[in-house]
């Protein structure tokens, strides 16, 4: 890992991952792509530890003549690979936006990487690493045994069916060209620099400002939740160190269900900021989301066996870190309140719900 691609390393895990690789590899130049959509922004970006590494390119991953050029230009001999929309909720609403950048930008990259491997000393010593999610597998029951990396692909929203078709393609780019690739298929993150639309920061951010905790269906859905930072050292390790061509399970061992999980964000928030009503009191079912998986658990074996790979931080630690991270945060959680359309994606999201 020498010049590093990193593509939406301006959104919540790829801005984290850009923290963590630039300590990790001390001598790495890294490129950031990054379209800033709604869901990107330099915000998250500030305070890099060594920023003379970092070089931030606006752009989009579908356009190939940009690629191509980062790819020369910079020598890149390793890509990371995180842009995509990442939504499920959005996803219902406009698929759209989906297909285009998780198929046609995966894809986009994948010729792009091919291209300028075969034709600049091969394939030794490149790696395209692409970063999906336990979505691929669709719904488990109470009972189901966890996710492995032989369960078979059973999508269920146009965001897990954009992002199961991202796998195959790359998967197929191993097969018929030769491209070192590796997947890491990763479960629910929480941590720092989470636009507020997705579960735990919206949760936070509404209780702090007395709206209702919007809960889907009765709540007994369950996520298997991880804290950023070990996702970004499980794909930072798989891609170092990954056997080419496969794929590797990453997950957090911490599976309560939704319901749960809000009502100890409201603790939390009770003992860090007391008001005089409890913060759960603000806790709402609202209809449920259209096809809602049920259960997702990954069995995190093979990551562990060939890597050393486990999880750092347990859900509680991990919760009231976030949770702080919140509340101290003022400025940067201003900005993404703030920003052009947000509101109207919450009306959109949750004025219909009943
Ligand atoms: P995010 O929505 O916070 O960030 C996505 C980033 O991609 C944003 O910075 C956005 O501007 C950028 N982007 C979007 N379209 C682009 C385009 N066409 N060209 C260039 N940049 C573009 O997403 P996230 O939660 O950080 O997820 C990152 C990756 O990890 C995604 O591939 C997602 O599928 C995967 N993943 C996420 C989770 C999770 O819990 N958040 C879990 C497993 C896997
Ligand atoms: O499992 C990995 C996936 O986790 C990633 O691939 C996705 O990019 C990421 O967004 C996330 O998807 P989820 O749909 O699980 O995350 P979200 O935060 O949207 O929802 C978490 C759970 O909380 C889910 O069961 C839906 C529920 N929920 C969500 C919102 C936004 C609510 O009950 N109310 C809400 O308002």
């Amino acid at each position: 890992m020498k010049n590093i691609l990193v593509t939406g390393g301006a959104g919540f895990i790829g801005a984290n991952f850009v923290h963590f690789l630039l300590q990790a590899e001390p001598q790495a130049k890294i490129v950031n792509l990054d379209l800033l959509t709604y869901a990107g922004s330099l915000e998250n970006l500030k305070d890099l530890p060594d920023p003379t590494r970092h070089t931030f390119v606006q752009g989009d991953i579908c356009d190939a003549e940009l690629v191509n050029r980062l790819l020369r230009e910079h020598q890149i001999d390793t890509v990371i690979h995180f842009a995509a929309e990442s939504h499920v909720d959005r996803s219902i609403l406009g698929p759209a936006p989906f297909v285009q950048t998780n198929v046609m930008g995966t894809f986009t990259l994948l010729e792009a990487a091919k291209t300028f491997w075969a034709g600049s000393g091969g394939m030794a010593g490149r790696r395209f690493h692409h970063v999906s999610t336990d979505e691929v597998f669709g719904s488990l029951s109470p009972k189901d045994p966890a996710f492995s990396e032989a369960t078979p692909y059973d999508p269920r929203s146009p965001y897990s069916a954009s992002k199961a078709a991202s796998d195959h393609l790359v998967r197929a780019y191993f097969h018929t060209y030769g491209l070192p690739v590796t997947i890491t298929n990763c479960s629910n993150n929480y941590g720092p620099y989470q636009f507020p639309e997705k579960l735990i920061p919206l949760m936070v951010l509404n209780a702090l400002r007395g709206k209702s905790l919007p809960i889907y269906g009765d709540g007994k859905q369950i996520r298997d939740w991880l804290y950023v930072e070990d996702h970004c050292e499980a794909i930072y390790r798989v891609a170092k160190d990954g056997q080419s061509g496969e794929t590797y399970n990453v997950g957090g061992g911490n599976q309560p269900y939704n319901i749960d999980l809000v009502t100890e964000i409201c603790s939390i928030l009770d003992e860090l900021l007391p008001k005089p009503a409890p913060y759960a009191a603000l806790m709402t079912h609202v209809t449920d989301r259209p096809g809602h998986d049920r259960r997702y658990a990954m069995d995190i074996t093979k990551i562990r066996r060939e890597l050393g790979w486990t999880p750092r931080h347990d859900i509680e630690s991990g919760l009231r870190a976030t949770v702080k991270w919140y509340l101290e945060n003022t400025d940067w959680v201003q900005a993404m309140l703030e920003q052009d359309g947000y509101g109207d994606w919450l009306d959109k999201n949750y004025k219909n719900r009943s």
